[in-house]
């Protein structure tokens, strides 16, 4: 989500850090900074919104000698992206910088609070330094503290220290959040999030596994692992392709994302599970008092996550829940009634559409709610309450992750929801949070999984229209699916619900349709395979995707055993995703920028 860079060495520091942020930034932009030790002293500089802020700040900066170095460009989480919450932050004589949450921080925080210090942002990571401090005053090495540091923190990190104390060293510790260090024939060190800023800079680098910690200087480079164990680093040979390298060696950042989706789910989780609790740090449950119904509304693949809210928050909460296109909504002259919370959900926050029917919720002095990827977007700003989706910065026109973590938003929220309202049992609130814990791993893609759908999609790249069909929640996602296609293969694709076939499409139906079916083992399956049998019996070309074998398919994909309809959900979201993907490769398109798209449309 965000980016972080450290340098360790004698050439300019500023111009290594700075450089290596700007590699960092496509990560994240809402604030950036810096902290220089040079001859014992520090210099630091932040600036909110992007880099150039940054470097017009520190022009008149100049690192020439030897120094340690760190900075971060910040993708907001906790805080608003003010140039106080950006990092790195400080504490008496010491600078960090974090990726990721720490989700005990709030914990921390009380204490140190409680023992007198003081806090200069809202967020967790400025824990970190007030904590290393006080661990500081009780221990005989610099390293002695940032080692117990480590241990009390709980949560994603990936972490950068440079203290007074010891003036030419460089702390790290990885946990959950990438980091990776590299070296050179100088002595220098170099530290990023990913590979991008280290190309060009040094031949060999080693990635930190989970629970790694340690310390560089100009001839040191110890780490330690999660058994307290010093390891030997293990050097890898850094690849040379740039643009590559931001891709993470995927062909298009389409691809990326999709592949992506397992970590920035975990992050959108992140903090926010207990046993049999969801926590959202961010609103105050008094937001639903007096609330009857929720109105959703949003536009494309928006839209479609909030159609799959709409049928959790009616299961789970209880709660009445409709859903309107933010294009037909504003125009149409709708009932507000003020027992109603309206949720707008968007990627950017920036939507003409879904901003301005916020607008009209605001002036009928409805309550607001907005899911947003993009902290201090308009619709962000204007919302009584938001929820952030921690995607990270979606480049892809055509939207997955963004979609992949609003629909786990609202699985999180139907469940708060249905905690304040008593609609379902701790237990099965406990049983769903399990379930939510195992949504990053239904989404891993394998090679076996992309290989097979490459392979199938050289038979899909003509006929006369594609159906994406599924039955409740699985609707949004065949319509979600049917989205995907079209944008980037240009071909003709609709979803439809698998029930509503009988009522017209099936006219349509002969070997050169497409349809493809999401039947779920675990709902309604009996229902939907009637549904495509009907299909089947009129000779339409079926690709099925489901855990049970279909003998009646010309296709078909088979998805693992899952407990639960919703992890069935998310398996098979990347399933179309990638589908769409290879169909759009085989056909030469740009997949990352299809014709007539704009990945944030800000006019009607
Ligand atoms: C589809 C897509 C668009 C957006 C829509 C809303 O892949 O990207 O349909 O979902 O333009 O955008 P946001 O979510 O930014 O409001």
């Amino acid at each position: 989500m965000c980016g972080i860079v450290g340098y360790l060495g004698e050439k300019d520091t500023k111009e290594i850090l700075l450089s290596g942020l700007k590699e960092l930034e496509y990560r994240g932009y809402d604030s950036a900074g810096i902290a220089v030790l040079q001859d014992g002293n520090f210099n630091s500089y932040k600036a909110v919104g992007k880099l150039v802020n940054l470097e017009e700040k520190t022009k008149d900066f100049v690192t020439d000698k030897f120094a340690a170095g760190i900075g971060h460009t910040r993708w907001a989480t906790h805080g608003k992206p003010t140039e106080l919450n950006a990092h790195p932050h400080v504490g008496q004589s010491s600078y960090v910088v974090h990726n990721g949450i720490i989700e005990n921080y709030a914990t921390l925080k009380k204490e140190l609070t409680s023992e007198g210090v003081k806090f200069l942002s809202q967020t967790d990571t400025e824990v970190i330094v007030h904590q290393f401090e006080k661990n500081l005053k009780k221990s005989d090495s610099a390293f002695e503290a940032f080692t117990k540091t480590v241990s009390e923190l709980e949560g994603a990190y990936a972490i950068l220290l440079v203290t007074k104390s010891e003036d030419k060293t460089i702390f790290f510790a990885k946990n959950g959040s990438p980091m990776l260090v590299g070296i050179n024939e100088e002595n220098e060190k170099y530290f990023a999030s990913s590979d991008t800023p280290l190309i060009g800079r040094c031949s060999d680098v080693n990635y930190f596994e989970d629970g790694d910690y340690g310390f560089v200087t100009k001839n040191q480079l110890a780490i330690f692992n999660k058994k307290n164990a010093k390891v030997e680093p293990k050097f890898t040979k850094l690849s040379t392709n740039k643009l590559s390298a931001q891709k993470d060696g995927h062909r298009f950042f389409m691809e990326k994302e999709i592949y992506e989706q397992s970590t920035v789910i975990s992050d959108t989780l992140l903090g926010r599970l207990r046993d049999s609790q969801v926590l959202f740090d961010e609103i105050e449950s008094s937001l639903f008092d007096g609330i009857n119904e929720i109105k959703l509304c949003a536009c494309g693949t928006s839209y479609h996550s909030a159609l799959s809210a709409s049928y959790m928050f009616e299961r789970y909460a209880k709660i009445k829940t409709s859903v309107e296109v933010a294009s037909e909504f504003r125009y149409r002259e709708p009932v507000m009634t003020q027992d109603t919370l309206f949720v707008v959900i968007s990627q950017s926050g920036e939507t003409a559409d879904t901003l301005e029917t916020l607008k009209m919720a605001k002036r009928n002095n409805l309550k607001t709610l907005v899911i947003c990827n993009v902290d201090n977007s308009s619709m962000v700003r204007l919302a009584d309450a938001s929820i952030l989706t921690r995607a990270g910065v979606e480049k892809g026109v055509a939207s997955t992750k963004a979609f992949a973590t609003q629909v786990t938003v609202f699985w999180m929220l139907s469940l708060y929801v249905a905690k304040l309202k008593n609609s379902l049992a701790d237990a099965e609130i406990a049983r769903q949070i399990k379930l939510l814990r195992q949504v990053p791993a239904s989404v891993k893609v394998t090679d076996d999984r992309h290989e097979r759908i490459k392979r199938l999609s050289k038979r899909y790249l003509h006929g006369h229209g594609f159906f994406f069909i599924g039955r409740d929640v699985f609707f949004p996602l065949a319509l979600e699916g049917a989205l995907k296609l079209k944008e980037i293969s240009y071909l003709h694709a609709e979803g439809y619900p698998s029930g509503e076939m009988k009522h017209g499409p099936i006219a349509l139906a002969d070997p050169e349709l497409f349809t493809i079916a999401l039947l779920p083992q675990h709902l309604l399956y009996e229902k939907a395979k009637s549904n495509v049998e009907e299909l089947s019996a009129r000779d339409s070309t079926i690709c099925v995707i489901s855990p049970i074998v279909f003998d009646k398919a010309d296709d078909f994909i088979q998805t693992g055993n899952h407990e639960d309809y919703m992890l069935e959900f998310f398996e098979m979201m990347v399933v179309v995703q990638l589908l769409s993907l290879e169909i759009s490769v085989r056909l030469g398109n740009d997949v990352d920028m299809p014709r007539n798209l704009a990945k944030s449309v800000t006019v009607e």
